[in-house]
């Protein structure tokens, strides 16, 4: 079975604790890692917090095969730092065709008024070295000698895996509405980021989909430039307890409220099957940890049931808290096989 998961809103939304979730319980033969080190993902297991920004989040189940996608973008020294902080070279892979940034890379979008001023780039030479892919200059994976021997066909052993009837996790990264073709453009990243994009990137084909999964957090944040409904002040957003600071930059993330007309649009963008919801313990604090529907408090079951009655599609996973297994796991008394 393959699983795509994908950000609802604006990126950050905690598809790394939920992807890290689904490694433990669905017990992926692959889990492979789109996108590239401008996105950061939170993983906190057993106590331990992990910020990655090329290693697939299901790396802490210790039995899956990790891979990064050929349409994925890595660069040298964050890849050996991760590798090195999750201990997983002896069954991390990356395509032939990763893509690899540069130094220059970051050099030119530092330069860059555009993406420095207006767009609130993170600047990690993500866009630059996409430019240069269009452009055929840059180099891929297979193009150096010291990653001759962690390269392999991602498309080819995804496709093997499904065909013996294997679970497949893909984890997509940022939000459907920094999407390049979807999102608040000129304000989005420099990819497709709804689950299409991501199957491309992988090389599977739309028919081999089984499951999209659409992560909301129970508010939505933004960082960088562009346009946020509702947007709150900084006040506001302290005294409701939503700060959060950017993962890769350090920067305090914009908030405003959960958004239903965003998500009704990313389920229909996404064709999502399921939706999660992160941090619904920031909005009450009685379901910090909490896994079981029933022993959440009234309020935020009745909140979970309008979201979900909104925007028409299950809300089968329920974060409570930011270790990987607080989580409420609908999905079987949905009726959803995994
Ligand atoms: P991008 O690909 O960069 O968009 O990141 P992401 O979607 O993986 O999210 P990221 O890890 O950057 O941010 C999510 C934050 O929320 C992290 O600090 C997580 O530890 C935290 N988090 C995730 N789920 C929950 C939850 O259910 N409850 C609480 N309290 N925190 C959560
Ligand atoms: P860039 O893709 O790094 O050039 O950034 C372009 C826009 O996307 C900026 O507004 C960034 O803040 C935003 N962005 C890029 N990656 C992420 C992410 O992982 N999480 C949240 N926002 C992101
Ligand atoms: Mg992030």
């Amino acid at each position: 079975m393959l699983t795509i998961v994908v950000g609802g809103f604006f990126g950050d939304e905690g598809k790394g604790k939920i992807v890290a979730y689904l490694g433990l319980t669905d017990k992926p033969y692959i889990a492979v890692r789109c996108g590239a080190i401008n996105a950061g993902h939170t993983i906190v297991y057993n106590g331990r917090t992990w910020k990655l920004r090329a290693i697939p989040s299901a790396f802490i189940n210790k039995d899956t095969r990790l891979r990064i996608a050929p349409g994925a973008l890595i660069r040298l020294d964050v890849l050996y730092k991760e590798i090195r902080e999750t201990g997983v070279h002896d069954r991390l892979l990356l395509d032939y065709n990763t893509g690899v940034i540069e130094e220059r890379h970051v050099e030119i979008e530092r330069r860059d008024a555009i993406l420095s001023g207006k767009i609130g780039s993170t600047l990690q030479g993500v866009g630059a070295a996409m430019a240069d892919r269009v452009l055929r200059r840059l180099r891929l994976a297979c193009d150096i000698p010291e990653l001759k021997k962690m390269v392999t066909d991602v498309a080819l052993e995804v496709n093997e895996a499904l065909d013996k009837g294997f679970n497949v996790l893909i984890e997509g990264t940022q939000g459907t509405f920094l999407s390049l073709y979807h999102g608040t453009y000129p304000y989005v990243t420099s990819r497709d980021t709804t689950a299409s994009g991501f199957a491309s990137e992988v090389g599977i084909g739309p028919r081999r989909v089984d499951e999209v999964i659409v992560v909301f957090k129970a508010y939505v944040t933004r960082v960088g430039a562009g346009p946020l409904e509702n947007e709150l002040s900084e006040e506001e957003t302290i005294r409701r307890g939503w700060v959060e600071k950017a993962t890769v930059t350090g920067r305090l993330r914009r908030v405003a409220p959960f958004n239903i007309d965003l998500a009704r649009r990313a389920v229909l963008l996404n064709s999502a099957s399921q939706a999660a919801i992160t941090k619904l313990d920031v909005l009450y604090p009685e379901a910090r940890g909490v896994r079981e529907w029933d022993k959440l408090p009234r309020e935020a079951r009745k909140w979970v049931e309008e979201i979900e009655g909104a925007i028409k599609t299950p809300i089968t996973l329920i974060g409570t808290g930011p270790e990987a297994t607080h989580i409420i796991d609908r999905r079987r008394e949905l009726g959803f096989t995994r």
